[in-house]
């Protein structure tokens, strides 16, 4: 066995936090953010993992990146153009509260396709075509779209088919398959504790545990020597460990 110490600070960092209005941002992303193909920033892990699903789709040259990586002083200018232009209503529906926006994690990708329409807050993504192929493509490499339909009193967001946000595998494709958006998952994931009556499975035989801090510094674990975790904080009170088979 080995001893696995989780701290606070982990709580709000890895490729699954939680934010949104009740869990605002903690730690701006900039420094794990890397320059996007076609312009942008976005968190190195994520931009690698775009990039290969873009790929896949053959989409590389009909998708781009219209916003990734956005600091704090971005989303304020966006908030506040977009209350003046478009008013409160509309704003509230599409542009996250500065501090509250996945977008200064590095995490979230708006995608428009080359020649589409829309515009920056909203930019065209279509169901069909090279946009729609790497919709079906993106939970296998990570990504959600974080803003569906039907989900809008869950996620205090508009449907936003351009918005897609990295969360790693298999976490991704878990989500899809069971219709769970990002608040529903984190909620769903208490239900396999570490010291519980076993993990959630993903479909290629990881393990995921749920750790819940309990307002506590930190926590230690002991973990099977064989055992490698990946540590994602929830940015609520706890942490999710990923043990990938192998
Ligand atoms: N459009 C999303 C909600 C944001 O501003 O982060
Ligand atoms: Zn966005």
């Amino acid at each position: 066995m080995k001893e696995l110490v989780l701290t606070r600070e982990q709580i709000h960092r890895g490729s699954l936090i939680l934010v949104n209005k009740s869990h605002p941002l903690r730690k701006d992303g900039r420094e794990d953010c890397v320059p996007f193909r076609s312009g942008g920033l976005l968190h190195a892990e994520a931009a690698a993992c775009l990039e290969q699903a873009l790929k896949a789709a053959g989409a590389l040259d009909q998708v781009r990146l219209v916003s990734g990586y956005r600091d704090r002083k971005e989303q304020e200018q966006i908030f506040r153009d977009s209350l003046a232009e478009n008013g409160r209503e509309f704003t509230e529906q599409y542009v996250a509260l500065p501090g509250c926006s996945e977008h200064e994690t590095g995490l979230a990708a708006d995608l428009g396709v080359a020649g589409g329409g829309g515009d920056f807050i909203r930019p065209e993504f279509p169901g069909d075509g090279a946009a729609g192929r790497f919709r079906r493509l993106a939970a296998d490499y990570g990504f959600i779209l974080r803003y569906p339909a039907g989900k809008e009193t869950v996620t205090g967001i508009g449907q936003e088919p351009w918005h897609f946000r990295y969360v790693g595998t298999p976490h991704a494709a878990l989500m899809e398959e069971r219709g769970l958006c990002l608040e529903e998952y984190a909620k769903e994931l208490e239900a396999y504790p570490w010291e519980g009556g076993g993990p959630l499975m993903g479909p290629d035989g990881t393990e995921i545990y749920y750790v819940a801090a309990g307002g506590a510094g930190k926590v230690s674990l002991e973990v099977p020597e064989h055992m490698r975790a990946e540590v994602s904080g929830d940015n609520r009170d706890g942490w999710i460990l990923t043990f990938r088979r192998g």
